[in-house]
């Protein structure tokens, strides 16, 4: 398939990057600093910002998916912002002119109304960035688009790709997985046409 990734500089986006070019996948990293990425014959590299719509859409033509993994920085997650709406409603806007209706789109577990007081305390320190996000989905659920949203918990570095996947609720113990894991579920939801239209929560 021929993918367009969004984020493809984080600790997702990479993975993301990594595993589709392992499964055979063409792929477009649109990105602001493509000298963080490694040159590859299957990989293209478009300088952009995610947050304008023309450039997205002038480098979007001919793909089948997209896969978004943009993330505020830390400091900037703590505070009022709102990266991953005006992205999310630039990719929208730009796929929708463009034609292309498939998107995987990572969100986060925070999201969940999980009890207890360890998802109460994430709730608490996370309540900036959970507003970005929630708006982020309000758009992509509104958006006529073949969508997927993907809430995973706390995520860590490791080579370990398996998931659970369960949909609109978390799977039973999860508390951290890895990156590479949440990849393997997008890449496996676009490639198997799975999960459309579902918020899905995501475990190790
Ligand atoms: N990390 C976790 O534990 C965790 C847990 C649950 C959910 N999530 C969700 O997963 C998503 C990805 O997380 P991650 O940890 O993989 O993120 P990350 O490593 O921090 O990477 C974030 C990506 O977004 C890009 N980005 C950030 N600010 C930008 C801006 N102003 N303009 C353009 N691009 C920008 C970065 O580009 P540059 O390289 O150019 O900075 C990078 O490609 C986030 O939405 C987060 O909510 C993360």
């Amino acid at each position: 398939m021929k993918l367009f990734v969004l984020g493809a500089t984080g600790r997702t986006g990479m993975e993301i990057v990594d595993l589709a070019l392992a499964r055979g996948h063409q792929v477009t990293a649109f990105v602001r600093s493509p000298r963080e990425l490694r040159p590859s014959a299957s990989l293209t590299i478009v300088r952009g910002d995610p947050r304008r719509r023309e450039m997205i859409s002038a480098a979007l033509p001919g793909h089948d998916a997209v896969l978004s993994a943009i993330g505020a920085p830390p400091r900037d997650a703590l505070r009022p912002n709102t990266l991953l709406t005006d992205c999310a409603r630039a990719t929208v806007d730009a796929m929708t002119s463009s034609g292309i209706a498939r998107l995987t789109i990572v969100s986060a577990a925070v999201l969940f109304p999980e009890e207890g007081l360890f998802f109460a305390f994430f709730r608490w320190l996370l309540k900036h960035h959970a507003r970005d996000l929630r708006a982020m989905e309000n758009i992509v659920q509104a958006s006529g688009l073949e969508w997927t949203i993907a809430r995973p918990p706390r995520l860590r570095k490791s080579p370990d790709a398996t998931f659970r996947a369960l949909h609109n609720a978390l799977p039973p113990g999860s508390r951290v997985m890895s990156f590479r894991s949440v990849a393997a579920f997008m890449l496996d939801a676009v490639e198997h046409r799975s999960h459309v239209t579902e918020v899905v929560g995501l475990a190790q």
